[in-house]
């Protein structure tokens, strides 16, 4: 199939050089032409693993294009809409402006019979005003395709999808003609993704607003599962247990199961944190009160992990960092991607910063993005150079390469061991063993330190509940 993919960024870049890899011959269209000129060249303008040589494989058949001018889209029998959503800059609200602009550029190019299917996460009803945009092309159908990707799995994540959902007029039951065959949308949908339907992928059909609703109840609910054990985690840290333990027991329920539940600096990242807040946002408009003030919890339970860390790293350095030599583990909003939307690791780091320590930040592919949003925080690219005199090192985004550092050996370039694991990923007892004094979120390790020992259950209310 002749394809056009509109947006070439996190999501559009993957899923057009994934769409060519099955077959289709596909243009990747974007309106910055640096990065078009980056993906004709066969390189990722961002760090994601795999997709360089998706990419090179793509160009190489001819099958994959990418252009700077939407006039390329015009031979696509199905547009995929793949701009950026992001929060809006003054509400909750995610910014659709985006959308709408490449859906009206769009329409002078759209030939007929061809399809328009949005994959951004987008606030529901979006589709509905879509159709507005569209209102002299009545013959095009509109359908709403929601992407799961993750960052830094996206690759694998596109090729071998959980599930394909299908927003479509009328949904499920409009989806099958008399004789119970998929028409209409839904079987240009199926053409599309032939190969991952053979090879057994779920695919679900729905309405427009039920597959709306799905991405961002996916993203709410992996953000609830997140931020419950990290709520865990202080109540961890107030008596004693180890979240860890206590995250690895709930996990063997299979009703539970252990992913997401892995306690420490919390979600951030291009995604997750707009996400929740544009369901937020979404929920009060539709005056459902009770999952505003749900997603208001889960943010403010992530954010108060931020405080948490920077509290523990002013316990650490005796009340004050003020003068301190802090290295700091990880720019990234979490390992394999070298995206810093909203990283919890820079919050910190800029959080110490301001409070008066010598921040030195590090991170194997994020620096070049970090050093150009945060030029007051200074950057070394070497993690022994990093560290080379710290009085304080805090890990905060768990790259494989800090997990496997070794005690000893970082001990002889510190000043002083004292290290803060805030992604809880680290061994203590090795740590410990080597003459480290090391703290993470709600691991136990507060009991070896001052803070939990001295604390009882009835102790002041906590920092998340607090924090609204
Ligand atoms: C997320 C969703 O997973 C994906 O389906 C959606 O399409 C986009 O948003 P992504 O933002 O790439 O993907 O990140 P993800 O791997 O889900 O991690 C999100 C954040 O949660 C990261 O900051 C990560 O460090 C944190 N996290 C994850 C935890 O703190 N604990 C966990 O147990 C899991």
């Amino acid at each position: 199939m002749k394809i056009s993919v509109i947006g070439c960024g996190y999501l559009g870049a993957v899923h057009a050089a994934t769409l060519a890899a099955m077959g289709h011959t596909v243009v990747g269209i974007d309106v910055d032409s640096a990065k078009i000129d980056q993906l004709s060249r066969g390189t990722a303008p961002f760090y994601e693993p795999g997709l360089d040589e998706l990419l090179v494989e793509g160009l190489s058949t001819g099958r994959l294009h990418f252009s700077a001018s939407m006039a390329a889209a015009a031979e696509a029998e199905v547009h995929f809409l793949c701009v950026g959503t992001p929060q809006s800059k003054t509400s909750n609200d995610a910014d659709l402006s985006y959308l709408f602009a490449a859906t009206a550029a769009l329409v002078p190019y759209l030939a007929e019979g061809a399809a328009v299917v949005g994959k951004s996460t987008v606030p529901v009803g979006t589709v509905m005003l879509l159709r507005s945009v569209l209102a002299d092309r009545k013959d095009v159908p509109l359908g709403w395709n929601p992407e799961f990707l993750r960052q830094g799995t996206a690759v694998k994540d596109s090729l071998v999808p959980d599930r394909l959902v299908y927003g479509v007029a009328g949904g499920r039951d409009a989806s099958l003609d008399a004789t119970g065959h998929a028409h209409g949308l839904t079987a240009v949908l199926d053409a599309v993704y032939e190969p991952l339907l053979r090879a057994g992928i779920p695919r679900l059909v729905c309405a427009y607003a039920t597959a709306e609703l799905i991405k961002s109840a996916a993203n709410a609910y992996l953000a609830t599962k997140i931020s419950f054990i990290n709520a865990m985690s202080e109540l961890c840290d107030a008596s004693g247990a180890d979240v860890t333990e206590l995250g690895e027991a709930m996990g063997l329920d299979p009703r539970i199961g252990g992913r997401y539940l892995h306690a420490g600096l919390g979600f951030g990242g291009g995604c997750l944190p707009k996400d929740i807040r544009s369901f937020r946002a979404q929920a009060a408009a539709l005056d459902v009160d009770s999952v505003d003030q749900w997603m208001g919890v889960v943010d403010a339970i992530n954010l108060a992990q931020r405080h948490r860390t920077v509290e523990i790293a002013r316990e650490l350095c005796g009340g004050s960092v003020r003068g301190q030599a802090v290295t700091v583990l990880g720019a990234a909003f979490k390992p394999d991607t070298d995206d810093i939307r909203d990283s919890p690791a820079l919050d910190v780091a800029l959080q110490l910063a301001t409070l008066g320590a010598q921040v030195t930040v590090t991170d194997p592919k994020a620096l070049p993005n970090a050093a150009m949003r945060y030029p007051q925080l200074r950057f070394v690219q070497s993690t022994d150079v990093a560290l080379a005199g710290a009085d304080l090192v805090l890990l905060l985004t768990e790259w494989d390469e800090y997990r496997q550092l070794v005690p000893a050996d970082v001990g002889l370039k510190v000043r002083r061991r004292t290290m803060v694991d805030a992604r809880n990923v680290l061994h203590a007892a090795e740590w410990e063993a080597a003459g480290w004094h090391i703290r993470g979120l709600g691991t136990g390790t507060a009991g070896r330190g001052t803070l939990a020992r001295e604390r009882t259950l009835g102790a002041p209310a906590s920092s998340a509940v607090r924090a609204f």
